[in-house]
């Protein structure tokens, strides 16, 4: 056969190799085979030297216009099979469906009950005080009335840095603070972390609590009830009752709890179908907060005159007001960062 014949024939079994190329992959499999460096169009060619001179243009212009006419069909067929590809792909995409949103992350629950509560008691009228989680024992204490052999402060558990330092173990240090940067009257809120060496179902070494103090001249507990039964209606309901049981404080005087009715019974104590309330356990009532009178001494302490000036204070714990608003049973689901519980609340 002559090299003429040979191009010739080559043409034609790789036309009717390029109808038979289903996929991208054959294609160039076929590329390489007839096109390729060491591929048969070249093979061909390299005989080129055995032939008589003057038939050797003839022979390379015939080669020269086969390899581009070669070229240009495996462009098309290419070209073909790759819009065909993506015919594919987008046969089993759906422009109309809709998209899926990312997750863009929310508040913490315990931040969000905070600035509930912080809201509620600003629209009072309340200023909102930070101070910091290091403190003094003066402040943790002293100042609060409660004196160095004071029993409560077994109730305490403090974290001591030294001997006078610790990690406040309470709000109430705020209350002082505060007194003493600012003439009377005054109605402040103090949100924060605080600290006890406690670790159970129900404690972790570290919560948050919101202190209260207002101080002005004939202040009653009426007063202290009447703000209470407000904050309680708007954090829990419109229905809710407040009662106060009486307790002891070193810092106020009188002192009281408060309770509010138990939302998950409606303060019946029990359900509808007469079981038992697991959250209240059948008393109608929750502990919320401890609350009470300013005692003279902490006036004293800061340079008040009890005689002229009067006040009530209240502390309370943020992540227990949490449970109780959301029904959450386990203090510690606070503190673990399960986003399929934190999303519940966000
Ligand atoms: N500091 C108290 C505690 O940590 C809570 C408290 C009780 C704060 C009575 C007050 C108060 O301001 O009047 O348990």
């Amino acid at each position: 056969m002559s090299l003429i014949e040979k191009l010739n024939s080559l043409a034609r079994e790789l036309e009717a190799g390029l109808d038979r190329a289903l996929s991208l992959d054959t294609l160039e499999e076929l590329r390489v085979e007839f096109l390729g460096r060491k591929g048969r169009l070249a093979s061909i060619m390299s005989e080129l030297p055995g032939v008589e001179p003057p038939e050797r243009p003839a022979i390379g212009k015939l080669a020269n216009e086969v390899k581009s006419r070669l070229n240009a069909l495996f462009e098309g067929k290419k070209q073909t099979l790759e819009a065909a590809a993506q015919a594919d792909v987008l046969k089993g995409f759906d422009p109309t469906l809709p998209g899926r949103m990312p997750w863009i992350g929310s508040l913490h629950p315990v931040t969000l009950v905070m600035d509930d509560i912080c809201g509620i008691f600003r629209s009072l009228g309340y200023d909102v005080v930070l101070g910091p989680e290091i403190e003094s024992d003066y402040y943790n204490f002293e100042a609060l009335n409660i004196g160095p052999n004071h029993p409560a402060r077994d109730m305490h558990d403090t974290l001591y840095i030294s001997n006078n330092v610790l990690l406040r173990t309470h709000t109430s240090p705020m209350q002082i603070r505060t007194m003493q940067k600012t003439e009377p009257p005054l109605a402040v809120i103090a949100p924060g972390k605080v600290y006890r060496r406690d670790s159970d179902l129900t404690h972790t070494p570290m919560f948050h609590q919101i202190e209260g103090i207002l101080v002005d001249r004939k202040v009653s507990m009426g007063d202290l009830r009447g703000t209470l039964q407000a904050f309680s209606q708007r954090i829990f309901g419109p229905d809710t009752r407040i009662r106060f049981r009486p307790s002891f404080f070193p810092f106020t005087e009188p002192s009281a709890e408060v309770d509010i009715s138990c939302m998950f019974c409606a303060g019946k104590g029990q359900m509808d179908d007469g079981t038992v309330c697991r959250v209240c356990k059948g008393t109608g009532w929750l502990e919320v907060l401890g609350c009470g009178m300013v005692a003279p001494e902490v006036f004293q302490s800061v340079g008040y005159d009890p005689a002229e000036w009067s006040g009530f204070a209240f502390g309370m714990g943020v992540e227990r007001i949490a449970m109780l608003k959301y029904g959450i049973t386990d203090l510690r689901m606070f503190f673990e960062n399960d986003l399929r519980f934190l999303k519940q609340i966000a």
